[in-house]
């Protein structure tokens, strides 16, 4: 059993990953025009300079949102995100992938504003087969609204990791073994939304947004998806260098790294919440 505890590389079997490897090429430099669509916003959300950059926008009336044109079955996905900047309090920047119907799979990140000079939370999450209660929440060592920095994800049939600007923050194993789903078999699109949600984003909630700071604005830019499309015929298409990333592992330097952001940064921990799980914490955190 020793391979639980070391990495993602808990075995999967051979046969369950059995999709059609097709060899194309799929994935080039970013353009958010062919890439994304606004999906709400009335115009708050917008892309510029030749589809280089994306912003999202709230005020009071509403937020915005867009998601990806292609729907992804694992991958290596990119993208820098530059926080709504000064007191950002109350609105939440979430950034996620994926699938739809009741029995849904996701991977979250949500960037969640705070009063000017106080830190931002990143809030991530993992639902599988439509149950998350996953969440762990960092401090970053950076301001998140400075300047861009890389989000990513890396998705495949053994993992999946969470990335900021390169460092791994968050792993979730493939423990199908032990009965704990995991995402494989839906495809997901990308979302990302800039809303309002000051009834629980911002020290619990005791701070509200202060509209006269509005409009909000989240920018985009240089995403990259080396990953696996599910095309309109059923079929799967992976980026020419997939197996550099789909049976990639947790090396031990990314897993120190896990462990020093959780020492440092971490704000909760749903691994550590006995008072939540009285019967005791799933049984993923084990292993993770
Ligand atoms: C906002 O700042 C306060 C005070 O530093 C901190 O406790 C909180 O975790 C920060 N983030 C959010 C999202 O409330």
């Amino acid at each position: 059993m020793a391979a639980f505890s070391s990495s993602c590389s808990w075995k999967t079997g051979g046969l369950l990953f059995s999709v059609l490897l097709n060899y194309l090429i799929v994935v080039s430099a970013g353009n958010f025009y062919r890439d994304f669509q606004i999906t709400f916003g009335n115009g708050r959300g917008s892309i510029h300079n030749g589809g280089q950059d994306l912003t999202l926008s709230l005020d009071k009336i509403s937020g915005s949102g867009f998601k990806s044109r292609n729907k992804y079955l694992f991958g290596k996905i990119d993208m820098e995100l530059k926080l709504v900047p000064g007191n950002s309090a109350g609105t939440v920047t979430a950034y996620y992938l994926s699938s739809l119907g009741a029995t849904w799979d996701e991977i979250d990140f949500e960037f969640l504003g705070n009063v000017s000079g106080q830190p931002y939370v990143l809030h991530t999450n993992v639902f599988t087969q439509g149950k998350g209660r996953r969440e762990q929440q960092f401090y970053l060592w950076f301001d998140p609204t400075a300047d861009f920095h890389t989000y990513s994800v890396l998705w495949n049939p053994r993992c999946i990791v969470f990335y900021v600007d390169g460092i791994a923050i968050r792993q979730f194993k493939n423990l199908e073994s032990i009965g704990v789903p995991f995402p494989k078999n839906q495809a997901m699109r990308i979302y990302s939304s800039l809303w309002n949600a000051d009834e629980w984003a911002t020290q619990g909630g005791r701070v509200k947004t202060d509209w006269s700071r509005a409009p909000f604005v989240a920018s985009y830019r240089n995403f990259n998806a080396d990953a696996c499309i599910l095309s309109g015929a059923g079929k799967t298409l992976c980026s020419p260098n997939v197996n550099a990333w789909l049976w990639k592992k947790l090396d031990l330097v990314r897993q120190s790294q896990i462990k020093w952001v959780q020492k440092k940064y971490m704000v909760y921990n749903y691994c550590t919440d006995y008072k939540r799980f009285p019967q005791g914490v799933p049984k993923e955190c084990k292993y993770n």
